[in-house]
């Protein structure tokens, strides 16, 4: 039996995760929500996360690639790659029912020739590349592309999809040039007599930033950040969403230091007065952005105190003036709420100067997550 305690926990509410799933449902109505969980749920999970989500109503999930796809073959819901399709991948995926996408003409004829080997149908969903220059079939190239693929035996073309590399500007006129070469695409596809049960291009971003792109004739979107109650800050937000996150530690040292004493690696921080300092464990192996250092706060006894120093790999130092109370062992809160004080992911994104995504899948593998 396992008595001993994990010092940094990362408390995952899957609760607030299924609200945020019924509020993404009611802004995109009536497009169908398909949580994007890549990256075992950007880092908190992927098994809870998708059973909690299937249990909240989610028809079907996605992922980036294989491996995380067969993870959830189980659920009961169809399972879909979305980035890309490596050739010696297709046959396992092929084999678990596993939707794959079409990045080229070249995939399209393994997909179909393996389908045919396997004596099955391969659901598949046209990835175009309408603008965001990472992966798929070029919108230009759609036309001839169709041609080909309208030919093939063995598919069941699905859907058809592109993805938005600036949806977080409001009212970005790249996003809706992006939207009218899809439905260009969607008008040649259907004189090739090809009819798409999915029509999908938003994320998050374009959730709440380009609705046009959750009204007909697209009627899927694609939601991943927004679950885990957070946003991509360089837009704004439409989606009421729930803290699902809580990041919390202990303090494992209460020292009074001397005025002019140097803190941590670097001496970057220097006591004024006689100073009472808290040694709290957690440090950048747990995520914790070391630009925390002399910025960041945490919170104790539902009191925000201030990092001092620099972060370091397990620990990191606080000033404790606020809290004269605390104790060794007492609860620090990095991320999340206690009390009336709150820090929040977005919080550490702009002091790292990075967005909401890499703080989430940045959170360590030695941190516990804890499912409530
Ligand atoms: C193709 C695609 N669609 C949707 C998403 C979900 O994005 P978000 O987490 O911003 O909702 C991603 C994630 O990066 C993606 O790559």
């Amino acid at each position: 039996m396992r008595t001993m305690q994990h010092r940094v926990v990362l408390t995952i509410n899957l609760s607030h995760l299924a609200q945020n799933y019924k509020a993404v449902c009611d802004i995109s109505s009536p497009c169908t929500v398909m949580p994007v969980l890549k990256a075992n749920a950007y880092g908190l999970g992927v098994a809870p996360i998708a059973r909690a989500l299937v249990a909240a109503g989610a028809p079907r999930i996605a992922v980036a690639e294989p491996f995380e796809a067969l993870q959830l073959t189980d659920l009961g819901v169809p399972i879909q790659i979305l980035s890309g399709i490596l050739p010696d991948e297709i046959p396992e995926m092929i084999a678990n029912d596993v939707v794959l996408p079409i990045v080229s003409e070249e995939s399209a004829r393994l997909i179909s020739k393996e389908a045919v080997a396997q004596n099955r149908c391969a659901t598949v969903h046209l990835k175009v590349d309408t603008g965001m220059g990472r992966a798929g079939i070029l919108w230009q190239e759609m036309p001839r592309a169709l041609k080909t693929i309208a030919t093939l035996p063995g598919l069941s073309i699905e859907g058809l999809f592109t993805h938005f590399p600036l949806a977080y500007e409001q009212g970005s006129d790249f996003t809706v040039i992006q939207l009218q070469r899809l439905l260009d695409i969607l008008e040649v596809s259907e004189a090739h007599g090809i009819h798409f049960r999915f029509i999908h291009a938003a994320n998050s971003d374009a959730i709440n930033n380009a609705p046009i792109a959750c009204q007909a004739p697209f009627n899927l979107v694609r939601s991943g950040i927004n679950l885990h109650g957070a946003f991509d800050a360089a837009g704004s937000l439409r989606v009421p969403l729930t803290p699902v996150l809580k990041l919390t530690t202990r303090l494992a040292q209460i020292r009074t230091l001397p005025a002019g004493t140097a803190i941590g690696y670097g001496h970057t921080y220097t006591t004024q007065g006689p100073t009472r300092v808290g040694t709290v464990c957690a440090g950048y192996a747990d995520g914790l952005p070391l630009a925390l250092s002399n910025q960041g706060e945490v919170i104790i006894r539902g009191v925000k105190v201030p990092i001092i120093g620099r972060i370091s790999m397990d620990y990191l130092t606080v000033d404790l003036t606020a809290v004269p109370e605390v104790q060794v062992g007492d609860i620090v809160t990095l991320l999340g709420t206690d009390g009336e004080a709150a820090i929040q992911v977005d919080t550490w994104a702009k002091l790292k100067n990075t967005h909401a995504y890499d703080i989430i899948c940045s959170i360590g593998s030695r941190v516990e997550r804890a499912y409530i």
